[in-house]
């Protein structure tokens, strides 16, 4: 099993090419069931759940051709099978965007119902009841979710839940909607860039969507979608990520292509905490000096702080002057890398959703097992800065979300080296 072999204590330096957005090209990808003709993807990052959801499109009838890095041709060949299975949901959640999809375009979704993963139970009983308003029947055979509808009806929907608006959850809805007849409004709606790029694209294909970005989305239902281009909008949690690899390393990072509107409450934190951050002309630039300041955060959905920066973040914080907070708003269990950064010498106690972090002098290398995907990103920036060497085991949990980090930081100065590693 691949782990990665990290030496702590090199500053980085120089510039990093942001990928395309993990969560933007997930759902856009699914959502090129309704295409007809040709459509070509651009910036499509080269990702374990990518090459997921690839394989479960490719099993619903659609053919992939890669035209070169980041360039993907796609073409629906036939619309026969509505059916994700367990097999291929459980390995990755966001395969549950096929439901609206295939329920909007082929009358009938069969999707196995996502079970609880690492970061806690994430139910989708809110992508469900979108899908009720808009008039589908559903039923549950097998552990499947079984959603079917002639035609689906404009209507009124709200998808608020207790925590807030769920973001594949938007996606879903809003896909099923725009073939529905007539009017759909999508209130308390994921705000998330992420929705935005997958509305541009629905538009781009011919539908009638407006008010993406904000918490009132508008669905005029259309009669069929035809393939487009569109280049997928850069990662803003990658970026983020690369942002604090940075500020922990006490290093100087032109991060290429990142969008810091996108990432203003992240930006506001790493001010705060004492990064010097700043818009450049191709990109955000990145730079830190000794001391860090210590900092409350709270994750909250878009526009607050990312709950995909929070283990990212809390490994910076453990070296800042003093006391955080952090509080998870978004997954109160998303915390499976505090134990972690403690075997590394981190002062970290979890109180319910909120942990305290004590600030340490130095973090020290260890074994430590990557849990979830941020999680063990969050491990990986902790190795950056540890005395000695930090291995960060089952680095498959990273592949599913960064494209090569172990070259794109070694490409800046770090020390990763990626082994294998009986368990
Ligand atoms: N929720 C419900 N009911 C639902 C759906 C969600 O109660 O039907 C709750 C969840 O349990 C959670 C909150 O609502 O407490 C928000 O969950 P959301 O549905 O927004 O999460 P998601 O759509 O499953 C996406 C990202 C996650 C990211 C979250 C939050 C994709 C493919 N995944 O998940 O990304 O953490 O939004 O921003 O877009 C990652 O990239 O590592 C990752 C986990």
């Amino acid at each position: 099993m691949d782990c990665l072999e990290i030496t702590g204590g090199a500053r980085l330096r120089g510039a990093i090419e942001i990928n395309g957005s993990k969560n933007a090209a997930l759902p856009i990808l699914a959502a090129t069931i309704f295409c007809e003709g040709e459509t070509i993807l651009r910036r499509v990052p080269d990702l374990a759940d990518v090459r997921q959801m690839i394989r479960i499109l490719e099993k619903l009838g659609l053919s992939f051709e890669w035209l070169g890095p980041g360039a993907v041709k796609v073409r629906v060949e036939d619309e026969m099978n509505c059916h994700a299975e367990y097999r291929e949901v459980s390995k990755m959640r966001a395969s549950v965007c096929v439901m609206g999809p295939l329920l909007a375009k082929r009358k009938q979704a069969q999707v196995a119902m996502p079970g609880g993963c690492a970061i806690g139970d994430r139910p989708v009983d809110l992508h469900i009841q979108g899908m009720l308003a808009l008039g589908a029947d559903f039923d549950l055979v097998n552990g499947d979710m079984v959603l079917r509808a002639k035609r689906l009806k404009g209507t009124e929907i709200f998808l608020g839940g207790a925590f807030g608006s769920t973001v594949t959850g938007t996606a879903n809805v809003m896909m099923a909607a725009v073939l529905a007849e007539g009017r759909t409004i999508i209130e308390s709606a994921a705000c998330e860039p992420e929705i935005s790029d997958l509305a541009e694209f629905l538009n781009k294909c011919g539908a009638q969507i407006t008010g993406h970005g904000t918490p009132r989305v508008t669905i005029d239902g259309v009669q069929s979608l035809r393939g487009c281009e569109h280049t997928i909008l850069p990662d803003r949690i990658e970026a983020g990520t690369f942002a604090m690899a940075a500020a922990i390393t006490n290093g100087d990072l032109l991060l290429k292509n990142a969008r810091i509107e996108h990432m203003l409450a992240v930006v506001d934190r790493l001010r705060k905490i004492g990064v010097i951050v700043e818009r450049a002309e191709t990109g955000i630039s990145v730079s830190s000096s000794r001391r860090l300041e210590p900092v409350e955060i709270t994750t909250q959905p878009y526009p607050g702080f990312p709950t995909d920066l929070q283990a990212q973040i809390m490994a910076l914080l453990c070296l800042a002057d003093g006391n955080s907070v952090v509080c998870e708003k978004v997954f109160p269990d998303r915390y499976l890398h505090v134990a972690e950064l403690n075997r590394m010498g981190a002062r970290l106690r979890k109180e319910g959703p909120t942990v305290i972090v004590q600030g340490v002098k130095r973090l020290v290398g260890a074994p430590v097992m990557a849990s979830d995907l941020r999680a063990s990103a969050g491990l990986v920036l902790a190795g950056l800065i540890a005395k000695g060497k930090t291995m960060v085991r089952r680095a498959y949990h990273i592949d599913r979300g960064y494209e090569k980090i172990e070259e794109k930081l070694n490409a800046v100065g770090a020390d990763i080296r990626r082994v294998d590693e009986e368990l």
